[in-house]
């Protein structure tokens, strides 16, 4: 059981943006064209702890920060086309990609390797260039693949701090607390469930029996909640029918973990939520990364937490997703060393 304080911090990083004495903060979009990026863009307008908004596409971006600027918060709004990506990222203390491309009906996330592999490592070179210092958000996909990317590049360059390399994995916490909350009939947003693993298909672990509301199911209920949040990007994916994939959620997820990773840099404490990153968890199974509960602070990851106590079920899980995320991840060092 999660301790009353602890559970009202992890309560916190659920709502949208939670403010306290707010140090506000340079954030840089790169792919703030797309459909995540323009949602994304209006989201990070509306939060209290962004001070100016710098959004980079290398279509659109001037026309997407035209129309956000005139949205009546306190932060400055610029947009860089597709050549000036240094200046962009000038200054910038957080940077979120949702760069590169999305799938359609019938395609894994891996599918999209090819495309996507070396669009998050060039941006992550021009990052480790321009704004050495800066937090990093990974959305684009195969997140299993592209957070070893980034911190490849980052390592190339001599400039890597795994403290500040994020692969962003809330959408899964989002869903698993939505789906769950139907079925419990309680508040999604006191629904904390948390998701540990990577970001696709067996890799998402949902670890149900570490609530309230989730600690009873068993069966085929059990089996079907746990498919819904491995598998929901699918449901999107063939609902969209070749228009793309979560857009709107995931502008929803990523401006919340954001937010939570501004409130850590301005020095707030107990922000704990999950996301993927360099993590000793599985080392000895040499698997470099893993998303878990990860408490935020002013240099970013302050302190990554174990799993908890897992049910039989949950350490099922666990085992068909080491194997998987142990090969994604390879992989993406692999493209890396290879380039
Ligand atoms: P999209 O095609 O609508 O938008 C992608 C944008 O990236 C476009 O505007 C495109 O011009 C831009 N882009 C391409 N190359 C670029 C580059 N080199 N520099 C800057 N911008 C560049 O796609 P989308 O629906 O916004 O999805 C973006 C990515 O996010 C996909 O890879 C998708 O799979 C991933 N995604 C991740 C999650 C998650 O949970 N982490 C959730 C949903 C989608
Ligand atoms: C998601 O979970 O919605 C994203 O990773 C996009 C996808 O391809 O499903």
């Amino acid at each position: 059981m999660l301790a009353r304080s602890a559970l009202r911090n992890v309560s916190r990083t659920n709502r949208l943006f939670s403010t306290s004495a707010a140090r506000q903060q340079k954030v840089t979009v790169l792919g703030a064209g797309g459909g995540i990026g323009q949602p994304l863009s209006l989201l990070l307008k509306l939060d209290p702890y962004v001070t100016s908004l710098s959004l980079y596409d290398i279509r659109g971006a001037p026309g997407v920060a035209a129309d956000v600027s005139h949205v009546d918060t306190g932060s400055v709004v610029t947009g860089y086309p597709a050549d000036k990506l240094d200046e962009a990222l000038e200054g910038t203390k957080v940077v979120v990609i949702p760069a590169g491309v999305p799938r359609k009906p019938g395609m894994t996330r891996d599918d999209l390797f090819n495309t996507n592999a070396s669009i998050v490592r060039d941006l992550a070179a021009a990052v480790g260039r321009v704004a050495p210092d800066a937090h990093i958000l990974v959305i684009s996909n195969p997140v299993n693949s592209t957070v070893p990317i980034v911190s490849e590049v980052l390592q190339k360059a001599g400039v890597y701090d795994p403290r500040r390399v994020f692969g962003v994995t809330t959408l899964d916490v989002v869903r698993a607390a939505r789906f769950l909350a139907e079925i419990a009939d309680s508040n999604p947003q006191e629904t904390i469930v948390p998701v540990v693993g990577g970001h696709s298909g067996p890799t998402i672990v949902p670890l149900l029996s570490q609530l309230e509301q989730g600690k009873g199911l068993a069966g085929e209920g059990y089996d079907k909640l746990v498919h819904r949040i491995q598998f929901g990007g699918d449901e999107v994916v063939k609902a969209k029918d070749g228009a793309g994939s979560a857009t709107l959620s995931m502008a929803y997820a990523g401006a919340r973990f954001a937010n939570a990773v501004l409130r850590g840099l301005a020095g707030e404490k107990g922000i704990v939520t999950p996301t993927f990153v360099k993590s000793p968890l599985f080392e000895d199974k040499g698997i470099e990364y893993f998303s878990s509960n990860v408490e935020l602070g002013v240099n970013g990851v302050e302190k990554i937490h174990p799993l908890g106590p897992l049910s039989a079920s949950e350490e099922k899980l666990l085992e068909a997703c080491l194997p998987e995320l142990k090969k994604n991840i390879e992989k993406g060092k692999a493209f890396v060393s290879q380039s």
